[in-house]
């Protein structure tokens, strides 16, 4: 009679243990046992019990989730149980951050006040400026947006009250609103540009153009076309469940500071050239290699493992990024009016060899999200820089999300992992002066 358990035989002792399994929405969307259940597996009385040894999460649940779906096998992403495919085709931004956040998409009223509320919480306190002009002309934009978007937690002290729900949507009515002026003053800073201020006419991401982009005009117009290119950007970025940044956006919640403190940590973690600082590296990369003739020797450089190939492989997904497909269709769409970004040749002909090649195949390494992103968004004029910081502004909704999911999820407790020691055992200090008298020896 088939059960819903896991038998274990110790066979240092021969004891024979029975945990539960515990599944997913369906048992093809993943089945676990809780580690917890180990620890009554033990060699001798005195000892601690089993743990389970994961470096890197490569095959543990950290939480319970609703929010995002990933199948790295078949290559599908779904927020709230919808394909990503249908919300690029037909959502906005704001309505798949509403989505994300309360788990359904909004009615026509609703998405109202929705919309309504983030534009009105578009301002930042003029100190903030201030506290922009601290920075190096030069500064990194991304290491700009973490301090400002940290500094925020000072500025509205009743965040701290992570308990009241009130008071926890109105940070993330501010943090969403407010993350795409932080981003924008920060480039204006790096060109030297006096700050442009929001404009409520404006759809989010034409706003953020807006501020950005503005110069001597009295109204700024967004080009539709870059306008929708860059909403279904932030719509493929807006969740993708524990990656490293979350993760950290829940580690760093769970020990309840307000989520300004928590979400600056997250974007520091999404800042890495391994995360959201991928793009940027893509890029660079591609500007390496320089031409359409040089990718099979630089191939041959990333598969004698001298260098990684940016914008490649996946810790999830084994096929090709759902989010990737997108990009390479919205890339056609942005070129039509930009003309076309020259390094697109380069990185077409990257992917055309890399999918023929053992090395890809065998490890099963696709573009992802970052392969072509990067590429559009220099065509659409922004600086390399400006990339991850254009991939953090939808991830707010994501992280504050995951945070609240994990805030009111019973299971969850302060993060803190165990560790298998493995350093020196009991030993007495040695005072300084028998040290060296040991040297000499
Ligand atoms: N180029 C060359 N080899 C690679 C690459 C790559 N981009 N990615 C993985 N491999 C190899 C890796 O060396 C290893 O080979 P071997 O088995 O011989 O040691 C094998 O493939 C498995 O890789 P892994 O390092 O165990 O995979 P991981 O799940 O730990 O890492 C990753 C995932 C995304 C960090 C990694 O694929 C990578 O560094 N990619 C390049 C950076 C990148 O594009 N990051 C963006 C990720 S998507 C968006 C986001 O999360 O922000």
């Amino acid at each position: 009679m088939p059960k819903d358990t896991l038998t274990i035989t110790d066979n240092r002792t021969g004891k024979t243990y029975e945990v539960p399994i515990r599944y997913g929405t369906y048992p093809t969307y993943g089945a676990a046992i809780n580690t917890a259940d180990l620890r009554q597996i033990k060699a001798s009385d005195d000892d601690f019990g089993l743990m389970g040894y994961d470096p890197a999460f490569g095959n543990t649940a950290s939480c319970r989730s609703t929010i995002t779906h990933i199948d790295g096998e078949r290559g599908i992403l779904r927020y709230r149980g919808y394909p990503i495919e249908q919300l690029a085709e037909s959502s906005t931004y704001l309505e798949t951050a509403y989505l994300i956040l309360y788990g359904e998409l909004p009615t026509r009223q609703q998405l109202e006040e929705w919309t309504w509320e983030i534009t009105h919480h578009t301002m930042i306190h003029e100190s903030i400026k201030k506290f922009l002009d601290g920075f190096h002309h030069d500064a990194h934009p991304m290491g700009m947006l973490v301090g400002t978007v940290g500094a925020l937690s000072t500025f509205y002290p009743d965040a701290k009250d992570i308990k009241d729900k009130d008071v926890r949507r109105k940070q993330v009515v501010r943090l969403i609103a407010k993350m795409p002026t932080l981003a924008a003053f920060a480039y204006r800073h790096s060109l030297g540009r006096p700050y442009a201020y929001p404009d409520n006419d404006l759809s989010y991401t034409g706003n953020f153009l807006n501020m950005l982009l503005k110069t001597t005009e009295l109204k700024y117009t967004p080009n539709a076309v870059l306008e929708r290119a860059l909403d279904v950007l932030f719509i493929l970025h807006a969740d993708h469940e524990q990656n490293c940044s979350t993760n950290a956006m829940r580690s760093i919640g769970s020990s309840h500071p307000d989520p300004y403190s928590a979400l600056a940590g997250a974007a520091a973690a999404l800042y890495g050239p391994l995360h959201g600082g991928a793009n940027e590296a893509v890029l660079r990369m591609l500007g390496e290699i320089g031409s359409k003739a040089n990718v099979p020797a630089y191939v041959e450089r990333v598969k004698k493992g001298e260098v990684l190939l940016m914008g490649f492989g996946h810790r999830v997904y084994k096929n090709y990024d759902p989010r990737a497909k997108i990009i390479k269709r919205i890339a056609e769409e942005v070129f039509e009016v930009t003309g076309t970004n020259p390094l697109l040749e380069i990185a077409i002909e990257l992917e055309r060899i890399a999918l023929q090649d053992e090395y890809f195949i065998k490890r099963r390494l696709y573009p992802n999200v970052d392969f072509y992103s990067g590429i559009i968004y220099q065509a659409m004029g922004f600086p390399v820089e400006m990339f991850p910081v254009l991939f953090a502004i939808p991830r707010t909704s994501g992280w504050l999300a995951q945070w609240e999911e994990m805030l009111d999820d019973g299971d969850q407790r302060i993060s803190r992992p165990r560790q298998i020691y493995e350093g020196a055992d009991v030993r007495n200090y040695v005072a300084m002066a028998l040290r060296e008298r040991g040297k000499a020896a």
